[in-house]
């Protein structure tokens, strides 16, 4: 991965990150003295989903198939699921739209299949996918709800991935562009939120590095059960060819479309915060390095032109370089940065050396919580701490300039049965919400530029980690229900509650 730290192997998992998600369950519900009136005018409340994990409808109307199709039809998740039928949100996006509507959503934000539009990831558009996203769009636009688009969530057609291995080659750019083009030109009469990519910082570690993700390459020692890879090097030309796949959609945005239109486009990634274990000099460097390579890798090149010099003295030559003209193209490249924010993870300084090969990202800064003797350990000493996203955004903003910032994901994940009464009355998630959206507001009230909040997910879906192992849903989905029936969570009536009130601070109804 990425350079520079030994992630062990369960960072590894796919951001065990939400797996280290440590809640107390003796955290109290606040004083309830925040309201949905104390955020800015235009600030937005939103949920979200991404195309592969809640449309299902995998081989209808024209789709073929995206490199999680081929992923999870390899047998590649722990639960062998797919996402075959997932949510089926495309049979249902009607009813779906109309339970958004209810809940009080301001904003969706969803993606586009790049493969259902277009089949082969260039040339011909799919009518029958362009109707799909057409319709989906007009229905919330008819309830009022904006839609927040991204292109890429994580997945690309499968036929580029065939063609010229996606975006490792320089001939991705030019097809993103082409898609993005066509995006712009099809919906941005009614979409003004535009997200390039989501997480390209987790989709080439995932993916190239750890191979734990779709397109599933890597090599050893880095990564397990790949035919094919190089974990030493992919993860920086694929991070590469993706930020400049972003600036040139966003030029096309900007020059042929950003007037008439008048959206605002940006690109979302993983945003985590990190704690040093010790206040000792090595691990506060530790912290440091983690930043860079987790935020900084795409951070910088946006803000300032380059990768951190960090990178470059770790990675050395394996880290592309930008010419001056991709600098220039790159910088202030977006009207908003997306930050997904589920936790904080402790990192401590690792003396062993892997840097001679890949996985810099992971090589000497060890997340600790990843075993599950320490992850047990950690469960028990660490209440959630939404302090993490306070932190975050003030690095953030002291760091890159003050950016507008988008909160596009944060949630807490729930394990096993996802529709018994346990699970339909989610008070621990409940308390992380309000907990996560009290401290947004104190960020704001301490200068940090936030212009909206999106909890993942609006509904349960195939998740990434795991299947249907896992969920994050303000609603249930029955998904052993030909139907995918939904129910409602308490997180949702908080949810509803809280948006509904402009001047009563909002309080969960029943424990
Ligand atoms: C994020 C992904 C999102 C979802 C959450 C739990 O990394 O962007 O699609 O799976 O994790």
């Amino acid at each position: 991965m990425v350079g520079l730290m030994r992630l062990s192997p369960s960072f590894i998992c796919f951001m065990c990150v939400h797996a280290v998600v440590m809640v107390d369950a003796h955290l109290q519900l606040s004083s309830g003295l925040m309201s949905r009136s104390d955020f800015p005018t235009g600030f937005v409340f939103g949920a979200g989903s991404s195309a592969y994990q809640i449309e299902g409808a995998a081989a209808e109307d024209g789709r073929k198939p995206s490199i999680w199709d081929t992923f999870t039809h390899a047998g590649k998740m722990i639960d062998m699921s797919t996402g075959d039928i997932a949510s089926d949100q495309y049979h249902h996006y009607k009813e779906d739209v109309k339970l958004m509507h209810e809940t009080g959503l301001e904003a969706y934000r969803f993606s586009i299949s790049w493969n259902r539009l277009i089949p082969d990831g260039h040339g011909a558009v799919n009518p029958k996918g362009l109707n799909y996203y057409n319709n989906l769009i007009n229905e919330l636009v008819d309830y009022g709800i904006e839609p927040h688009v991204t292109l890429s969530h994580l997945d690309i057609p499968r036929s580029l991935q065939d063609e010229y291995d996606g975006y490792l080659s320089p001939k991705f750019i030019e097809d993103f562009t082409a898609y993005a083009d066509t995006c712009f030109k099809e919906f941005g009469d009614r979409v003004k939120h535009w997200i390039t990519f989501n997480e390209p910082n987790i989709q080439t570690i995932t993916g190239n590095d750890l191979g734990n993700g779709p397109p599933n390459r890597c090599s050893y020692p880095f990564g397990v059960n790949c035919s094919t890879g190089n974990s030493t090097t992919e993860p920086y030309i694929g991070a590469h060819m993706i930020l400049l796949s972003h600036a040139s959609a966003v030029q096309l945005y900007r020059e042929n479309y950003q007037e008439i239109q008048k959206g605002q486009i940006g690109i979302t990634i993983l945003a985590l915060w990190f704690e040093p274990v010790c206040d000792s000099p090595d691990d506060i460097a530790a912290k440091q390095r983690m930043l860079d390579f987790h935020l900084g890798w795409f951070l910088d090149p946006l803000v300032y032109g380059d990768y951190p010099a960090t990178m470059r003295n770790i990675v050395g030559s394996r880290l592309p370089f930008f010419t001056e003209n991709d600098s220039k193209q790159l910088k202030s490249s977006y009207d908003f940065i997306g930050l997904n924010h589920y936790s904080s993870l402790p990192v401590e300084d690792q003396p062993i050396t892997f840097n001679k090969y890949g996985s810099d990202y992971i090589r000497d800064i060890s997340v600790k919580g990843l075993s599950s003797k320490s992850l047990h350990q950690m469960k028990s000493t660490m209440p959630v701490d939404s302090r993490s996203l306070q932190r975050l955004l003030e690095y953030v903003n002291l760091k890159y300039k003050n950016p507008a910032v988008v909160i596009h994901e944060n949630g807490l994940r729930g394990h096993g049965d996802n529709c018994n009464a346990q699970a339909l009355n989610d008070t621990e998630r409940v308390e992380y919400l309000q907990s996560y959206i009290e401290s947004l507001l104190l960020s704001i009230r301490n200068g940090s530029d936030v212009r909206g909040y999106f909890v993942w997910s609006f509904m349960d879906c195939f998740e990434l980690i795991d299947g249907y192992r896992s969920h994050y849903g303000l609603y249930a989905v029955d998904f052993n229900d030909a139907r995918r029936k939904r129910y409602p969570r308490m997180s949702a009536k908080w949810f509803s509650s809280f948006l509904a009130k402009e001047k009563n601070s909002a309080k969960i109804s029943s424990h």
